[in-house]
């Protein structure tokens, strides 16, 4: 898939060759290392206390009730990959993704004798930069990967003195990745008003606003009524169509 912004291709051509350029481009490396580096030590010392042990229970429920697009699903950020093995069935493909090695290590252990293992698998890759071959008809977002995408925008901000299309990187990367009329569902947590972070909280109008400029629309956003503890009040269940 094509970079769709022109403006940051020109300038990398631009700038490829000056020395400040280059010791932006080593700073950039260094905060991106030190930003997959983060989550990989999470995966490291088990300080994976965002880990359900079990599928999503809301997403159990979708399924059952049947409607969910078919084909070819990606579970970006997908941890110990209990939503993975859930969602795959002869109907749906499903690609796990995660940045953390040792973390698809632990979803490929886990699921290794799954009597459904053939129709998923576990990739390593930046959900930013990752260059599928085919992309999807679902996408199941539990992540919060508005807040990576916080990160990120930091680091852009920093390579090009803020391009206002990559405060979008998210949303960029969702309408790349799903195909036109594919579903994206996400869990908005937290929700609450509260104090310092993280989790950071997010409003239904921090996903509108990456979501909508890429023609996603809401089929509907609810309290999820089946969030596991803290959670509970706190999270909202986002349906997405994409649209353009
Ligand atoms: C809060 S955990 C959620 C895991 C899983 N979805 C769950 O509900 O149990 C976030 C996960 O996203 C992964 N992650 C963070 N940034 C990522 C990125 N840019 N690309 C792919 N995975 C990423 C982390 O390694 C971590 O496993």
């Amino acid at each position: 898939m094509e970079d769709k912004n022109p403006k940051m291709e020109d300038r990398r051509g631009e700038e490829n060759h000056s020395p400040i350029f280059s010791s932006k481009l080593e700073k950039l490396q260094g905060l991106s290392d030190e930003y997959s580096g983060r989550w990989e030590k999470c995966w490291e010392q088990g300080d994976t206390g965002w880990d359900l042990g079990q599928p999503t229970p809301v997403l159990l429920q979708l399924l059952e009730k049947e409607t969910l697009p078919k084909g070819r699903v990606l579970v970006p950020g997908c941890g110990a990959g209990h939503d993975v093995v859930a969602i795959a069935n002869p109907e749906r493909y499903v690609v796990g993704l995660d940045i953390s090695e040792t973390g698809i290590k632990r979803a490929r252990e886990i699921s290794s004798s799954s009597p459904s293992a053939k129709y998923f698998e576990f990739i390593e890759a930046d959900f930013f930069t990752w260059r599928p071959t085919e992309i999807f008809d679902l996408i199941f977002d539990y992540t919060g990967l508005l807040h990576v995408a916080d990160v990120n925008m930091e680091l852009y901000r920093f390579f090009c003195a803020i391009e206002p299309r990559m405060r979008a990187s998210w949303g960029t990367r969702m309408h790349e990745l799903l195909k036109p009329d594919g579903e994206l569902i996400t869990l908005m947590y937290p929700t609450n008003d509260r104090d310092g972070g993280p989790p950071f909280k997010v409003s239904v109008a921090d996903f509108e606003e990456v979501l909508h400029p890429w023609g996603f629309k809401a089929i509907s956003i609810i309290d999820n009524e089946l969030a596991v503890g803290k959670r509970k009040g706190n999270e909202k269940l986002g349906r997405w169509k994409r649209c353009l």
